[in-house]
């Protein structure tokens, strides 16, 4: 089946998630935080996720700027940061991400080629909306879809819908790609194509699906996406 639609997801796919810790961290005056902002980040991005899948099988939607939030305030108190100051200054990194290096060619060939172009995120339509704008994005997709429409996190199969909602697509039609092994996986068991961009060398999560291809950056997309 010809793909037509490729969807992208947000957070740690095109958007460096780490950049706004690491970007504190190279800040004059604050070293506490360039001894671990690594894990910091990495203590972020995960209860960040682990609120959104708790939110949503315990029917407890809030947005994601809330678990954002509530995912830094674990990480500091982990690791022994409380700085109100360098919490707002995080906080306020996360609105300006920069896309990883090869997304803005990689999005034209895609455009050039004929594709239509979305990101598909637990990202709020405003939080979607300042990453796309500083990265400079804005002309290179199509929309931005945000599971803020249907209330309720990924991987939930209403999220997905949205996709064929907006394009007239089939799941087949739709390359999907995720930096998320469980984002990937989910997708792929919903009847995508699907790409895990493993930056990270991470394994495979042990889920019942799997993506249909791995890589390690996003540079190959629009060849793989005239391949299937
Ligand atoms: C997103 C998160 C999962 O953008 O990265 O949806």
């Amino acid at each position: 089946m010809t793909i037509t639609t490729c969807i992208f997801d947000a957070y740690g796919t095109l958007f460096d998630v780490a950049a706004a810790a690491r970007i504190a961290a190279s800040e004059p005056g604050r070293d506490d935080l360039a001894t671990c902002w690594q894990k910091l980040a990495s203590d972020w991005r995960l209860k960040q996720l682990q609120y959104t899948w708790l939110r949503a099988v315990a029917d407890a939607h809030c947005d994601f700027w809330d678990v954002t939030q509530h995912g830094l305030d674990w990480a500091m108190e982990n690791n022994g940061l409380a700085d109100a100051e360098l919490r707002e200054r995080l906080l306020q990194l996360y609105w300006e991400l920069q896309a990883y290096p090869e997304v803005p060619e990689m999005l034209a060939a895609l455009k050039q080629a004929g594709y239509a172009t979305a990101i598909l995120s637990n990202g709020s339509p405003a939080m979607l909306d300042g990453a796309v704008r500083s990265a400079g994005l804005v002309e290179l997709l199509d929309d931005t879809l945000s599971v803020e429409d249907v209330q309720i996190f990924k991987p939930d199969r209403r999220v997905y819908d949205l996709v064929g909602k907006r394009f007239g697509c089939t799941p087949e039609q739709v390359l999907f790609v995720s930096s998320n092994g469980w984002d990937a996986a989910a997708s792929a068991g919903y009847g995508f194509q699907t790409v895990w961009v493993n930056r990270a060398g991470e394994p495979m999560d042990r889920l019942p699906w799997t993506p249909s291809e791995t890589l390690p950056d996003l540079t190959t997309i629009p060849a793989l996406a005239a391949q299937l």
